[in-house]
C-alpha cells in the first residue's frame, strides 16, 4: 500500500522544498527561534552559556523522539549557537570505518558532527566511536600480519549529536557516552499555533486568523513537520478556491479533501479503527487479525498508524487485545456495544 500520507511525520519529498529549492527557510535559525520542548532548550542553553564562558566543547548530546520533532533542526541551532561548523552523516551513510575516521580529523576545535539515526550505526564502526568521543583520538591498524601496527590519531575536541527515532536500539556503552541525553516530545496545540504563525508570516499568507491556524494546528498530530505540510496544503487550496483566504472552514475543507478530518485522522486511520468495529465488535482483537483483515502489514500498523491513535485516547492496548474506546466509536459517529474502554 501506498504510504503517501499528508499526515505523516515521515519526512517527504515536498518537505525538503522549503530549504532546497530557494522557498523561504522555515527552520528556525537560533535558539529563541525554537519554539516548545522547553526543558531541553534550557538544557542545552546552559550548555551553551557554560561552554561558551570556558571556551570549551560541548558534551555530547543524544536526541531521541518520534519523526518531525525538530531533532535535525536543533542540531543546526546549536552550531548557529556555537559559531561552529556542522558536519552532517547517517547511521547507514557510515558504513566503513574509514568514512568516520577522514570526517573526524578533518574536524576542527569545536566543530560538530551530526549523526542521524545513529541506531543504525554498523557495530564495526561504532568501535571507533568510543575512544574518539572519550578521549578525542582514533586508533586504527595498518598493514596485517607481521606488519600490523596500531597508529593512534589524536582529535581535535568535537562535539556529537547523534539523533534516533529508535533510542532503545541504541547499544549500552554509545548511550552512556552521550552527556546530555533527551527525549523530544509531542507539541501541544499552542506551540503548533506559534510555529505555523511564523511560517505563515514566511510564507507571505497575509492576515490568516489564528483561529484558521488553531483549525491546522489541532490536526496536526503534535508534529511541526505535519503542521508545516497541512499550512501549504491549506495555502495552495485558499488560493485555488477561496481568493487566497484562509478561514476555518477553508481549512475544514481543504483538509477533509485530503482525507484528513478534524482530530487529524486520515483515511488509513478511520479505516483501522473501522475495522476493528465492524468485524470485531470492537476489540479485544490482535494485530495481526487486524492487518490481515485490512491486507496491510502488522509492523507498519504498529509503527505509523497506532502511535498517534493511542495518544489520542481512540485506542487502547491490553493484553487481550487492540480495544476501542468510547471516543473513538464517538469520532466515528457509531456506537460500540459491549465493555469499553473510557
Ligand atoms: N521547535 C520548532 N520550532 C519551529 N519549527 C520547528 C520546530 N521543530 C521542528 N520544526 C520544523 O519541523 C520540520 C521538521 O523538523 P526536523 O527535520 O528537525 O525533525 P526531525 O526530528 O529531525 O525528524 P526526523 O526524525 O524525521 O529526522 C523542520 O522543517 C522545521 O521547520
Ligand atoms: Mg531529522
Amino acid at each position: 500500500m501506498p504510504r503517501d500520507r499528508v499526515v505523516t511525520a515521515e519526512r517527504q519529498e515536498e518537505d525538503r522544498t522549503e530549504s532546497h529549492s530557494g522557498g523561504p527557510a522555515l527552520r528556525p535559525v537560533q535558539m529563541d527561534e525554537y519554539i516548545g520542548q522547553a526543558e531541553l532548550v534550557e538544557r542545552l542553553s546552559i550548555a551553551l552559556e557554560a561552554v561558551r564562558q570556558r571556551k570549551d566543547s560541548m558534551e555530547h548530546v543524544l536526541l531521541h523522539g518520534p519523526p518531525g520533532l525538530g531533532k535535525t533542526t536543533l542540531a543546526h541551532v546549536i552550531a548557529t549557537e556555537m559559531g561552529s561548523r556542522l558536519y552532517t552523516t547517517s547511521g547507514p551513510a557510515l558504513s566503513k570505518a574509514g568514512d568516520l575516521i577522514g570526517t573526524l580529523t578533518k574536524m576542527d576545535e569545536g566543530d560538530i558532527l551530526f549523526i542521524d539515526e545513529i541506531h543504525r550505526l554498523p557495530a564495526a564502526v561504532e568501535e571507533y566511536i568510543y575512544p574518539a568521543m572519550e578521549d578525542f583520538k582514533v586508533d586504527f591498524t595498518v598493514d596485517s600480519g607481521m606488519h600490523a601496527k596500531v597508529i593512534t590519531v589524536g582529535l581535535k575536541p568535537f562535539t556529537l549529536i547523534g539523533a534516533t527515532t529508535r533510542a532503545g536500539l541504541l547499544t549500552q556503552p554509545l548511550r552512556s557516552r552521550f552527556g546530555i541525553s533527551h527525549h523530544l516530545d509531542y507539541y501541544d496545540e499552542g506551540e503548533l499555533l506559534q510555529i505555523l504563525s511564523r511560517a505563515a508570516d514566511r510564507l507571505a499568507m497575509q492576515d490568516v486568523p489564528p483561529d484558521a491556524l488553531g483549525a491546522i494546528a489541532s490536526r496536526s498530530r503534535g508534529t511541526p513537520r505535519v503542521a508545516l505540510r497541512l499550512l501549504r496544503r491549506v495555502r495552495d487550496f485558499a488560493q485555488v478556491r477561496a481568493h487566497g483566504k484562509v478561514t476555518p472552514v477553508v481549512v475544514k475543507e481543504a483538509l477533509l479533501l485530503e482525507g484528513v478530518d478534524g482530530e487529524g485522522l486520515d483515511e488509513l486511520d478511520r479505516k483501522y479503527l473501522r475495522t476493528i468495529f465492524e468485524t470485531y465488535g470492537g476489540g479485544p482483537v490482535g494485530l495481526e487479525a487486524i492487518a490481515a483483515t485490512m491486507g496491510d502489514d502488522a509492523s507498519t500498523l504498529e509503527d505509523v498508524v497506532e502511535p498517534y491513535l493511542l495518544q489520542k485516547g481512540f485506542l487502547a492496548r491490553t493484553r487481550q487485545g487492540r480495544c476501542l474506546t468510547v471516543r473513538a466509536g464517538e469520532h466515528l459517529g457509531v456506537r460500540v456495544s459491549g465493555d469499553l474502554f473510557e
